[in-house]
């Protein structure tokens, strides 16, 4: 009997579409090599949604995403949906919201330098070479999501942005076990990353972290970190981290910091998770809608990104390491024109999908 899963697709916007055409065919590929079927559903996201729909996300499309196995998504945003100040009608928002309705509180968000692109890297080759850390981002509270928010008119005129950070003791230990555990399969160090110093949720965050890593986890090597210290740390040194543990609004900054260091930034992949229910996954990247429509964005981000769909959520293991082989062997020959250099084929979006193609064979 053929396994079917149920896959989710939302492409997005700007570029969203056009890598998310190179993940079908990789798709195609894995059910003619494995013997599975991917039932198949599409749906809006973003700022494609708003202009169909007049939301960024759809009950409709939210639900289902619910019932799906995994979802992989492109990237949303654009410039024409930069000026609304209508937080909720924003293409952000649907994402925001995918997050939150799903309970997708674990990001998971590899930054590893590809040997091929280390001279791509803003830092020098011996600081990044062989880098591979693993941010484990909690993504489904704290200020992103806190009450209260919003802006006020002041009694006196004027007026005040508000936004809360909060965390419970329940959040911060579901995330720093994933952290825990994550750690125990690679390098077994864990950064948990904070302001400690100045914020209540901080203080909390380590005194969470600590217990739980004495009571279950004394076996990883735990650090806590300041987050300033740790943002400076990924430029300084990166390869002493392994798994860096943070919460919402930390992780979101450092791992575009570490992401770009990698040299790497079309490359990375996401994970988001939440207990049982679909994955979600995403590259790293934005919606790039400067080059969007021209058939030169860098589908790998968004390939690695069905890769961990197949590891996380679809039990396919085998396939996802096929995927990441066929990834790095064809880096060997071609290029996008993000990662291009001398000696390299440069090639479109469906050129980087033929050379996948032809290293899985
Ligand atoms: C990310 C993005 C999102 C975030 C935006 C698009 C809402 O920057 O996934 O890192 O801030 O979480
Ligand atoms: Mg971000």
């Amino acid at each position: 009997m053929t396994t079917t899963h149920k896959v989710m697709l939302l492409p997005g916007d700007g570029i969203g579409p056009e890598i998310m055409a190179e993940v079908k065919r990789v798709m195609t590929w894995i059910e003619g090599a494995y013997g599975v079927s991917f039932d198949v559903s599409e749906g809006l996201i973003g700022g494609c949604s708003y202009e169909e729909f007049g939301h960024p996300l759809t009950d409709e499309t939210l639900a289902r995403a619910k019932a799906s196995d995994a979802i992989v998504m492109g990237c949303v945003g654009g410039p024409q949906w930069d000026g609304k100040t209508d937080y909720d009608k924003r293409p952000e928002a649907g994402l925001l919201r995918i997050r939150k309705e799903l309970d997708l509180f674990a990001n998971l968000r590899p930054a590893m330098c590809f040997d091929a692109l280390a001279d791509a890297s803003s830092l020098k080759r011996e600081y990044v070479a062989g880098l591979d850390i693993l941010f484990v981002r909690e993504l489904a509270g704290g200020v992103y999501f806190g009450e209260p928010r919003g802006i006020e008119d002041l009694p006196g005129g004027g007026r005040v942005g508000i936004n809360t950070q909060r965390y419970t003791d329940a959040e911060i230990i579901r995330i720093a076990r994933v952290a825990f555990e994550m750690a125990r399969k690679r390098g077994n160090k864990v950064h948990s990353a904070e302001k400690a110093n100045v914020m209540e949720s901080g203080l909390l965050w380590r005194e969470e972290v600590t217990k739980l890593h004495a009571a279950e986890y004394s076996d990883v090597q735990l650090e806590h970190i300041l987050a300033d210290n740790c943002a400076m740390q990924l430029v300084k040194n990166p390869k002493q981290f392994d798994v860096i543990l943070t919460d919402n609004l930390f992780g979101d900054l450092l791992s575009d910091a570490a992401a770009m260091l990698t040299g790497s930034l079309g490359m990375l992949p996401s994970a988001s998770l939440g207990s049982g229910g679909p994955g979600l996954y995403e590259p790293v990247h934005g919606s790039a809608p400067d080059i969007a429509g021209q058939g030169i964005a860098n589908p790998i981000a968004a390939i690695l990104s069905l890769a961990m769909a197949l590891r996380y959520s679809l039990d396919m293991g085998d396939a996802a390491d096929a995927v990441e082989a066929a990834v790095s062997k064809a880096l060997d020959s071609a290029r996008t024109g993000d990662i291009w250099a001398e000696g390299f084929e440069r090639v479109g979006t469906t050129g980087m999908g033929d050379a996948i193609l032809a290293a899985l064979g």
